[in-house]
């Protein structure tokens, strides 16, 4: 199949492919996701192949409509009427009881949905356009870290949907936060994303979390394996939080022959560049949005130079903070 590299002004012609049951990747402001009709079996069907998803890990539907939601969904309770005034479109994206002609394998067969309305008005007129919900995936490989660009869509789906909407780099860089709002009394986080934990807790009081880790500040010890995703081809460290300990580790791994690629903050970078090491940085240390923005920009970026690992600094788990380290825990094989 032949993928469209479309402009964003043709998407007159990316809905015309939705329409017709084809799957096309368009940018949100987290992450491109990879759209199909929620309500076309065979339509979504073509997300899980093109990606090599596993099909008993459901997708969220994107709708550009605080109304559609309630086609959709059971009922909408008061909790989730507080959220979406606050936080919709954005990257939240919440868990409810589900009705209505959605197709089976956008839930897996599990009788709640997740929904959420994006905050980008590529994806918002796509959704219009279309006329129906777009179940919507991040757009990459499976296990690869998501793109936040369409050049990233391309190197990993081209020739397997059948276009990409070009909207430049995507701003949040990493994925909605996913909150369950299935029982109203215990709003459950079950992914931390570009909402934070403090942001819900500011206006719901209490909030869960479904991994107890989230908020601890130390790391775990090691990754299972079962845990890999988004992840490079290279392996991925993440360095101690010390300075001094993350200098001469590298420096060590470097004398023992390896090439290393580096990402850390602005502050690191001050003491840990040379000419020989290939240094991403993520902006300054007190601005984790833009550690967040960068994380799976960068891992891309490494896993084309020609270094043999990638080390990559830890931040605080508060804030946004806690989905950056979220994802690097995920992507890395091995934390120092
Ligand atoms: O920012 C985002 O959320 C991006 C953009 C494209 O919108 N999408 C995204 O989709 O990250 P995906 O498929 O990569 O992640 C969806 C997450 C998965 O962790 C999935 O298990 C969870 O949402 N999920 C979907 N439906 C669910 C349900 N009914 N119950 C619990 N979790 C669900
Ligand atoms: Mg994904």
């Amino acid at each position: 199949m032949q993928t469209d590299f479309l402009d964003s002004n043709q998407l007159d012609q990316a809905s015309k492919y939705l329409k017709n049951g084809e799957v096309v990747a368009f940018p949100t402001e987290t992450v491109y996701g990879l759209g199909a009709d929620a309500t076309n079996e065979k339509a979504v069907k073509k997300i899980f192949q093109a990606k090599g998803r596993p099909s008993d890990n459901p997708l969220i539907i994107h709708i550009s409509s605080v109304e559609q939601l309630e086609q959709y969904v059971q009922s909408v309770p008061d909790i989730a009427k507080t959220v979406i005034s606050h936080f919709w479109p954005g990257p939240c994206t919440l868990i409810l009881n589900k009705k209505g002609p959605i197709a089976t394998s956008v839930t897996g067969g599990l009788d709640t949905i997740a929904v959420r309305m994006p905050d980008h008005p590529i994806a918002l007129k796509l959704i219009e356009k279309s006329g129906v919900p777009l179940a919507a995936p991040s757009a990459n490989t499976s296990g690869k870290p998501s793109p936040t660009d369409a050049s990233h869509v391309k190197k990993d789906l081209d020739g397997k949907i059948r276009a990409i909407l070009d909207g430049g780099r995507t701003g949040i860089g990493l994925e909605s936060t996913v909150l369950d709002l299935t029982d109203p009394h215990k709003p459950t986080i079950l992914r931390p994303g570009g909402v934070t934990f403090e942001e819900l807790e500011d206006i719901l009081g209490t909030v869960f979390e479904s991994n107890p880790t989230l908020k601890d500040s130390s790391a775990p010890k090691s990754p299972g394996m079962k845990y890999k995703h988004y992840s490079p081809v290279k392996p991925v460290w993440i360095l101690p939080t010390q300075l001094d300990l993350a200098k001469a580790i590298v420096n060590q791994l470097e004398s023992d022959g390896e090439t290393i690629g580096l990402l850390t903050s602005d502050d690191w970078l001050d003491e840990l560049k040379t000419d020989q090491r290939k240094c991403y940085s993520l902006g300054k240390k007190d601005t984790p949005q833009q550690a967040a923005a960068r994380l799976f920009y960068s891992l891309r970026k490494l896993d084309d130079e020609k270094v043999s690992m990638i080390m990559v600094e830890p931040y605080k788990k508060k804030g946004i903070g806690a989905a950056y380290m979220n994802r690097l825990e995920k992507a890395a094989t091995r934390i120092l």
